[in-house]
């Protein structure tokens, strides 16, 4: 998977995504993770890449040209590869980083991970101008209800999020799978060894080796603290008619 992110602040986003299990796994070619300094297409001496909004208001504004031409030389990117693999030639996907996008969740990571080739799109200052916005721009993405001071921090969380979706990331499909919003569920409870740790036990179920009371037990669990802690998740999950005549009886 290749990830182009276009930012003022390069630095920030690659010492961010070049450590841990993304670094790691960019290291072994199952990731590239490419940044596109908009500063290096400003246009003037100054290589100033802002100026005042038409019309008044608040801060300055990113201008087009300078974010065109770094979508640009990412397209043009990505057009190579795909001429090269002979893949059929398609507008890569844009995803623009602001508070006034769809709100990101699990689901939205697994059907961008089917990509080949995103391209993050950071703002800063009091934003982008709409024209190139709306010239290149395919998703808009916020990552929660507050505001943040630049786009790079979002990238960073959907490029960490989409990443671990990648086959050979985790090194271990199965975590992927099994673990928080999978069908809308939160994940249940886990415990390492000491079998006692300042006085509380594992529970007994788990050292049972019994398969099946443990798959079962796990279920409950997840349905239990998916009530408690995200009920709003709940209404959207797939429950057995069992299962949802013992939550009510809860
Ligand atoms: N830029 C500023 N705030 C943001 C948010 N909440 N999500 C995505 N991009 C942002």
């Amino acid at each position: 998977m290749n990830f182009y992110i276009l930012t003022l602040f390069p630095d920030m986003v690659s010492q961010g995504l070049n450590t841990s299990i993304i670094g790691r796994a960019a290291g072994r070619g199952l990731l590239s993770i490419r940044t596109v300094n908009i500063r290096d297409y400003a246009f003037n001496k100054h290589q100033s890449v802002d100026d005042y909004p038409y019309g008044g208001g608040a801060g300055m504004l990113m201008q087009a040209e300078p974010v065109y031409l770094a979508y640009e030389a990412a397209a043009a990117e990505i057009r190579t590869r795909r001429q090269e693999c002979g893949e059929q030639e398609k507008k890569p996907r844009v995803v623009y980083l602001s508070p006034q996008g769809a709100v990101f969740n699990q689901n939205m990571a697994e059907e961008l991970a089917k990509e080949k080739d995103l391209i993050f799109l950071c703002g800063h200052y009091e934003g982008i101008d709409e024209r190139v916005l709306e010239e290149i721009v395919t998703d808009q993405v916020s990552i929660g209800d507050y505001v943040l001071t630049g786009g790079e921090l979002p990238a960073m969380v959907m490029v960490d999020t989409i990443s671990r979706l990648v086959p050979g990331v985790l090194h271990n499909d199965v975590s992927a799978e099994s673990e928080s919003f999978q069908d809308n569920l939160l994940e249940h409870p886990q415990y390492s060894r000491p079998e006692v740790w300042h006085g509380k036990r594992v529970p007994e179920v788990l050292l049972s080796g019994h398969h099946a009371n443990i798959l079962k037990w796990k279920r409950e669990q997840s349905i239990l603290r998916t009530k408690e802690r995200r009920p709003d998740l709940l209404e959207r999950c797939a429950l057995t008619e069992q299962e949802k005549a013992w939550i009510e009886e809860m």
